[in-house]
């Protein structure tokens, strides 16, 4: 499936109707009758904050999402990401340009009840949507409002909980409120799985679960991938979105800011740094050894590539010249994930000072 944005600009406030509200409003109040704006629509406010003359939540947007792929979306809050995301599989149409899935208008009724469910959305906190009495029951709402018969829709249930690691034997028949936080929302991810979807579109999935939860997560998200799923998946960490997106779309105030592989899009730290972004942390790092003259040539780093282009710039010298250092010792944990042995021995006067205390202040 290949869901592709055109142009796609929308407003909450839908411009021409405010317009023409604005001139009955003027009509009246010339012609002597007082009365009370009623809606955010008469008052004509802006649809985000940061520019009151502003009406667009999203901005001539185009890019496309491809068939398997996994593509990160990032941006500061009120950038645009929650309304691409309900625009993507057709909870909100443009109110200019278009959103076409596999060529076809996703504006079109026809068009929209074909690919229900096979574009599936998960919302930020999905837990909060759960509402039946069992978990079975609550997986089993989307497929039965297709109208499958019951035997598909106890199949699709009993497959949708094995793949977010959940029995169906072990949970079926408990309530989901019963459950922890984390099953819940495997619970309510069963439920849009159990659409058998061909693209998952995943609002902020992993917000407000722990590490290990967190960790889970990501790990069914990039199984679910791998079967073939594509994904469009809304992070605000660059580290979880370097890992595992092939595409990343950076908003900025509904305009698509940035395009491109994790490795184009985070060569250009400074630029996302002043629209509130930030840059993987090892590539922060990397970017700051760099400088300190360090030989690190590829595009990207992570935790282990950094680890292993630095440690043969590191080995002796380090032993030799600084015996029992101890200062630039944390460079390799500061990246957020475990250090490579060697990473742990820096030169004190180069990597150290300048990376250190403001990597780990991150944690
Ligand atoms: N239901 C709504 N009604 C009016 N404005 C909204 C609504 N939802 C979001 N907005 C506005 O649209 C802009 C984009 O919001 P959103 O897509 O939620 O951004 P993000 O998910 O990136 O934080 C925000 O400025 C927000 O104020
Ligand atoms: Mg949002």
């Amino acid at each position: 499936m290949r869901i592709a944005f055109e142009g796609v600009s929308f407003s909450y406030v839908d411009p021409v109707c405010q317009e023409k509200r604005r001139k009955k409003a003027r009509r009246r109040r010339e012609a002597g009758v007082i009365e009370q704006p009623t809606s955010l629509a008469e008052h004509g406010r802006p649809a985000w904050g940061s520019d009151p003359e502003g009406t667009w939540a999203l901005c001539d947007v185009t890019f496309s999402l491809e068939p398997g792929e996994f593509l990160g979306l990032a941006g500061h809050t009120g950038s645009g990401k929650s309304t691409l995301v309900q625009l993507a599989n057709g909870l909100l149409r443009p109110t200019f340009g278009t959103v076409l899935v596999d060529g076809r208008d996703l504006a079109d009724k026809e068009v929209a009840a074909a690919v229900r469910g096979k574009i599936g959305l998960v919302f930020q906190y999905p837990e909060n949507q759960l509402f039946a009495p069992t978990v079975a029951e609550d997986v089993a709402f989307g497929p039965r409002n297709l109208g499958l018969p019951d035997d598909t829709v106890a199949h699709r249930v009993r497959e949708a909980l094995r793949s977010v690691h959940l029995d169906a034997d072990e949970v079926g028949e408990r309530s989901p409120f019963e459950l922890s936080g984390g099953q819940q929302r495997r619970v309510a991810f069963a439920g849009v799985l159990a659409m058998e979807p061909e693209a998952l579109v995943l609002d902020e999935p992993i917000a407000g679960l722990d590490p290990v939860a967190k960790e889970e997560f990501l790990q069914l998200i990039a199984e679910l991938h791998s079967r073939g799923i594509a994904i469009v998946m809304v992070s605000h960490n660059m580290d979880d979105l370097a890992r595992l997106a092939e595409r990343i779309v950076v908003l900025n105030n509904g305009r698509v800011f940035a395009l491109g592989t994790p490795a184009e899009v985070f060569a250009h730290g400074d630029e996302l740094r002043n629209i509130g972004l930030d840059v993987p942390q090892a590539q922060k790092l990397a970017c700051e050894l760099r400088e300190c003259g360090f030989d690190l040539p590829r595009a990207l780093y992570d935790a282990a590539t950094l680890a292993a282009d630095l440690a043969p710039q590191l080995g002796g010298r380090a032993e030799s010249a600084l015996p029992g250092a101890e200062a630039p010792a944390p460079a390799g944990a500061a990246a957020g994930a475990p250090p490579a042995p060697d990473a742990s021995v820096a030169p004190g006067d180069a990597a150290g000072p300048g990376a250190d205390p403001q990597e780990a202040g991150r944690g």
